[in-house]
């Protein structure tokens, strides 16, 4: 089968890596997803395993179009009643590029229709639409003239791991902390540290990649409401996943200013079972101090959207360069950020600037190495 996994852009190579793993064929990278072939078996893993994808697409139908009807009639010719029975909900979704269509919503309405009409042909029953939480997730593809039908074999979005059952404002979505795990090259034996956790994101990403712990291991799946769907095969690969977990000892250290996201954080960590390695405190970063001579810092730091917001921010940066500067000497430090101007505001130059997209916001993820010496060197500023 042929199936296409998206991913936050940046994550790219990382989720080509995995695939390789599954034994993928055809492996290939696009901009903001991988295609691949694969079996059901490659299909199950890669939902229950993959840290980068946000969705694994299984392809139905492609070929070129010139109108809606074209599509509609695309449509009608997929077995959709082999695929799911009819008391399934559904909701269809459009993707478009450079296409000359007039309206988007009237497309996916015919996509809609054609399903319901297939069905409607043989049981004079059709499925019910459910906007917000379908059973079945029908994706179109538009480019030019080229169309692709995708049924969605994730259902909710992969990034949802079901751990997060607090959350604060602005959490990074799953699959982009562990990019930035990835990106940060933690070797797992150094210590880690999220110096404004948030909801926790970052440090349990980190811990369950370091534990090899699954992300997909406590979801359903929109496979779980196929016709085809084997329960046996997807229990024994959860079972032989379940067996890869290790223990080990692990430095992680978590910390946030406020009050609410440190309970966030802790009931998040707790409801993972991931206490006994994360150590998570209630402090401001202007106060840490490094737990080691060398480690790496994460970091997600709130972005200025109004102008007071962006000054007050400057004046924080300049203090947490100060702090990077005396306390983390011998540590690397990451910070994904969309302001282009976060390394001045540090007074830090960054040695590497990773392009990635925090949902539609363009971003940088800055990596600053600590040196010894860059304090004198902030002194000589002053
Ligand atoms: C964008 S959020 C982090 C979201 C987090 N990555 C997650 O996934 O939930 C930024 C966090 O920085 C914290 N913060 C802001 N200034 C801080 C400071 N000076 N010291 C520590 N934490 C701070 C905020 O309380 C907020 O929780």
């Amino acid at each position: 089968m042929s199936l296409f996994a998206t991913c936050p852009r940046g994550l790219e190579k990382f989720l080509f890596n995995e695939i390789r793993t599954l034994d993928g064929q055809k492996i290939k990278v696009h901009d903001g997803g991988v295609s691949f072939n694969g079996n059901q078996d490659s299909m199950y893993s890669l939902n229950l395993t993959s840290r980068y994808a946000t969705r694994v697409l299984k392809r139905l139908s492609y070929g070129q179009f010139k109108s809606e009807n074209d599509l509609y009639q695309a449509a009608m010719k997929v077995k959709w009643d082999d695929i799911f029975p009819v008391n399934k909900t559904i909701k269809v979704s459009t993707t478009s590029i450079k296409t000359s269509l007039k309206s988007i919503d009237f497309v996916t309405l015919k996509i809609k229709d054609a399903i319901c009409d297939v069905f409607n042909q043989k049981y004079k029953q059709r499925p019910n639409v459910d906007v917000r939480d379908p059973d079945i997730k029908v994706h179109l593809f538009l480019e030019k003239n080229n169309y692709i039908i995708y049924i969605d074999s994730s259902g909710k979005p992969l990034y949802q791991r079901e751990y997060r059952q607090k959350t604060i404002e602005a959490p990074l979505k799953e699959n982009l902390a562990a990019g930035i795990i990835t990106l940060s090259e933690w070797d797992f034996k150094v210590p880690l540290l999220d110096p404004m956790c948030g909801s926790g994101t970052l440090p349990i990403e980190a811990a369950m990649m370091a534990l090899n712990i699954y992300p997909g291991m406590n979801r359903m799946f929109g496979f779980h409401h196929w016709y085809d769907f084997d329960k046996e095969v997807f229990h024994k690969i959860k079972v032989q996943l379940k067996e890869k977990q290790i223990e080990k000892e692990l430095h992680i250290y978590a910390s946030d200013i406020d009050r609410q996201a440190f309970n966030a954080a802790s009931t998040n960590i707790d409801q993972m079972g991931l206490k006994p390695y994360i150590r998570i405190n209630n402090r401001r970063f202007e106060t840490s101090n490094a737990p080691n001579d060398h480690g790496v810092i994460v970091c997600n730091p709130p972005y200025g959207v109004r102008l007071d917001e962006s000054e007050k921010l400057l004046e924080s940066y300049q203090l947490w360069g100060s702090v990077l500067k005396k306390e983390f000497s011998g540590w690397r430090a990451y910070f994904i950020s969309n302001d282009m101007a976060f390394p001045r505001g540090l007074r830090l130059s960054a040695s590497k600037k990773t392009p990635l997209y925090n949902g539609a916001l363009d971003c940088r993820l800055f990596e600053f190495v600590m040196v010894a010496g860059s304090n004198r060197k902030l002194k000589q500023e002053n």
